[in-house]
C-alpha cells in the first residue's frame, strides 16, 4: 500500500459528452451543438442532442457513482447553461446555474466529493460568432474570468476546481486539424476559414491567460474563505525513441512532450514557452506581455494530468512545414525493432503502455518540481467492443486490466519514485458522445444503452475500482 490515506478517487465525465437536453432551462447552443449539424464531422451524424440524458437524471448517477464505491466525481459544468450568451455583459441563467449548485449539494450528499471543470470544450456559440471566440485575445480572458466568477460565488461548498480541460485539443483538433469544433483549418476541402500555422498557438495562448485570470480570481476572492484547490489539466502521451540508439530520436522524444505538455505547463509554472518551440515556431508564437506572465506564472495549486497512451517517436527532417504542431517528427506504435507499443484498441490513437505513465509521472515532476498531480483522467475503450451483446460487454476485462495496470504504474510512481500524487479518475463513468467518434467508442465502465431509453448498466470495470485502490491507499 503506497498510496496516502486521502487519495481521491472516482471517475470523470464532460458535459457535452453526457447531459443531452440542448434546449432545457434556459440553455443555449455551444460551438459543438453548431458543430454536429455540420454533416460530415461527427460519425453517423450524432450529437450531443441526447446522450446520456444526465441532465436529467443526476440522482441516477449519483446513485450508480455510491453503488460502485466511487469517493470522487469529476465533472464539467456547461458554459452556455449558466450564461447562455457567454459574455460579462450577458445575463445570468438562473436555473442553469441552481441546476448544479444542486448537483453538487446531492454529491455532497452522497458522501461524494465533487470536481469540477469549467471548460470542457462546450464554449457558448455567441461567443464564436460575437468575436472569434477563443481567438480573442482580449475579449476571451476577460469572458472567462467572469464566468469563472459566477461559478466560485455559486458553489463554495467545491473545493476542487480544473479551469481547461485539455487546451492542447483545444487548439490543435479544433483550429489545426479542423477535427473540432469550431472546425478551423487550413485545409479547405475540410474548412472555409483557419490558418493551421497560427491559431493553434493564438488558441492556446489565449486559453493560458484565461486559466491565469481565473486563478487569480479564485485566490483573490474565494480561496480564503473557500479553502479550495485549483489547477488546469494537460494531456500527453508518454514517448520513447523509435531508435533508442539515435541521438536525434531521443531528443524528438523529449521534443514531442515540450510541443503536447510543456507548451502550457511551462508557462503554468516558469512563466515562458519551451525553447524549443519558440526556436521552430518563431514569432508564430505569441509572447506573454508582462502582465499575462505574472497571472500565468505560478498559475497552479495542483497539476490535473489526463493521460492515456504512448507512442515510439522518430525525429523529422530538419524542415517542418508552417502546419506542423508536434515538432518535426513522427509517431508510430512500433518501434525499430518491431516491438509493438501495446495492443490494440478501438481508439486509432490508444495502445495502453502502463509503463509510459509512470515514465510521464516521473518526467512531469522532475521538471515541475514533485508538485501535487490529480490524474483527471485515465482509461481506454476496447476493440470491438460497440459490436457485441451487453452481456458480453458487461465482462471487460481488457478495461479491467488496463486501469489494474495503470493503478499500479501510479503507484509505483510514487512508492519508489517518490512523486506526490494525489488523486485518480477514471474515464469515464459511463460511454458517452467521444466527439467526432460520435457513440461508436465506448469508453465507459458503465455501459449506456442508447437503443433502451439510455438505460445504465455497470461494467465489471465499474465494479473493479474500488477493490484496486483499496489495496493501494495506506489505512489512516
Ligand atoms: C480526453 C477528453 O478530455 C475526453 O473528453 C475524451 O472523451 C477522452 N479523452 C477519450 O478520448
Amino acid at each position: 500500500m503506497s498510496l496516502r490515506p486521502d487519495f481521491l478517487w472516482g471517475f470523470a465525465t464532460a458535459s457535452y459528452q453526457i447531459e443531452g437536453a440542448i434546449d432545457q432551462d434556459g440553455r443555449a447552443p455551444s460551438i459543438w451543438d453548431t458543430f454536429c449539424a455540420i454533416p460530415g464531422k461527427i460519425a453517423h451524424g450524432a450529437s450531443g442532442e441526447v446522450a446520456c440524458d444526465s441532465y436529467n437524471r443526476t440522482a441516477e448517477d449519483i446513485a450508480l457513482l455510491k453503488e460502485v464505491g466511487a469517493q470522487a466525481y469529476r465533472f464539467s459544468l456547461s458554459w452556455s447553461r449558466i450564461i447562455p450568451l457567454g459574455g460579462r455583459n450577458d445575463p445570468v441563467n438562473q436555473a442553469g446555474l441552481d441546476h448544479y449548485v444542486k448537483f453538487v449539494d446531492d454529491l455532497l450528499d452522497a458522501g461524494i466529493t465533487p470536481m469540477i471543470t469549467l471548460y470542457h470544450w462546450d464554449l457558448p456559440d455567441e461567443l464564436d460568432k460575437r468575436y472569434g471566440g477563443l481567438l480573442n485575445r482580449e475579449e476571451f480572458p476577460l469572458d472567462f474570468e467572469n464566468y469563472a466568477r459566477v461559478v466560485f460565488k455559486a458553489i463554495p461548498k467545491c473545493k476542487y476546481w480544473i479551469t481547461f480541460n485539455e487546451p492542447f485539443c483545444s487548439s490543435v483538433l479544433a483550429y489545426s486539424f479542423g477535427q473540432f469544433a469550431p472546425g478551423h483549418t487550413s485545409d479547405r476541402t475540410k474548412s472555409p476559414v483557419g490558418d493551421s500555422s497560427r491559431e493553434p498557438w493564438i488558441v492556446g495562448h489565449n486559453l493560458l491567460v484565461a486559466h491565469g485570470r481565473a486563478v487569480k480570481v479564485y485566490r483573490d476572492e474565494f480561496k480564503p474563505t473557500d479553502k479550495g484547490v485549483i489547477g488546469i489539466t494537460l494531456n500527453g502521451d508518454a514517448t520513447y525513441p523509435w531508435d533508442p540508439e539515435d541521438p536525434r530520436d531521443v531528443e524528438a522524444a523529449e521534443r514531442k512532450i515540450e510541443f503536447s505538455i510543456a507548451w502550457f505547463a511551462d508557462p503554468v509554472y516558469f512563466g515562458k514557452y519551451p525553447d524549443s518551440m519558440r526556436k521552430q515556431l518563431g514569432d508564430r508564437l505569441p509572447e506573454f506581455t508582462a502582465e499575462e506572465a505574472a497571472l500565468v506564472k505560478g498559475s497552479n495549486d495542483f497539476y490535473g494530468m489526463n493521460h492515456y497512451t504512448a507512442d515510439y517517436v522518430k525525429h523529422g527532417d530538419g524542415n517542418p512545414p508552417p502546419e506542423d504542431h508536434a515538432g518535426d517528427l513522427t509517431t508510430s506504435k512500433t518501434n525499430k525493432a518491431g516491438e509493438s507499443i501495446g495492443p490494440e484498441t478501438q481508439s486509432f490513437w490508444l495502445n495502453p503502455n502502463p509503463q509510459g505513465f509512470r515514465n510521464l509521472i516521473n518526467w512531469l515532476s522532475k521538471r515541475y518540481g514533485y508538485p501535487p498531480i490529480y490524474v483527471t483522467e485515465n482509461g481506454t475503450s476496447i476493440k470491438g467492443e460497440n459490436d457485441l451483446t451487453r452481456e458480453q460487454i458487461l465482462e471487460d476485462d481488457f478495461r479491467v486490466k488496463y486501469f489494474h495496470d495503470y493503478a499500479h504504474a501510479l503507484a509505483a510512481a510514487v512508492a519508489e519514485d517518490g512523486c506526490d500524487v494525489r488523486g485518480y479518475m477514471g474515464w469515464s463513468l459511463m460511454d458517452n458522445f467521444e466527439w467526432a467518434e460520435g457513440y461508436e467508442t465506448r469508453f465507459g465502465c458503465t455501459y449506456v444503452d442508447y437503443e433502451d431509453n439510455q438505460k445504465r448498466y455497470p461494467k465489471k470495470s465499474a465494479y473493479a475500482m474500488k477493490p484496486l485502490f483499496d489495496s493501494l491507499i495506506k489505512k489512516e
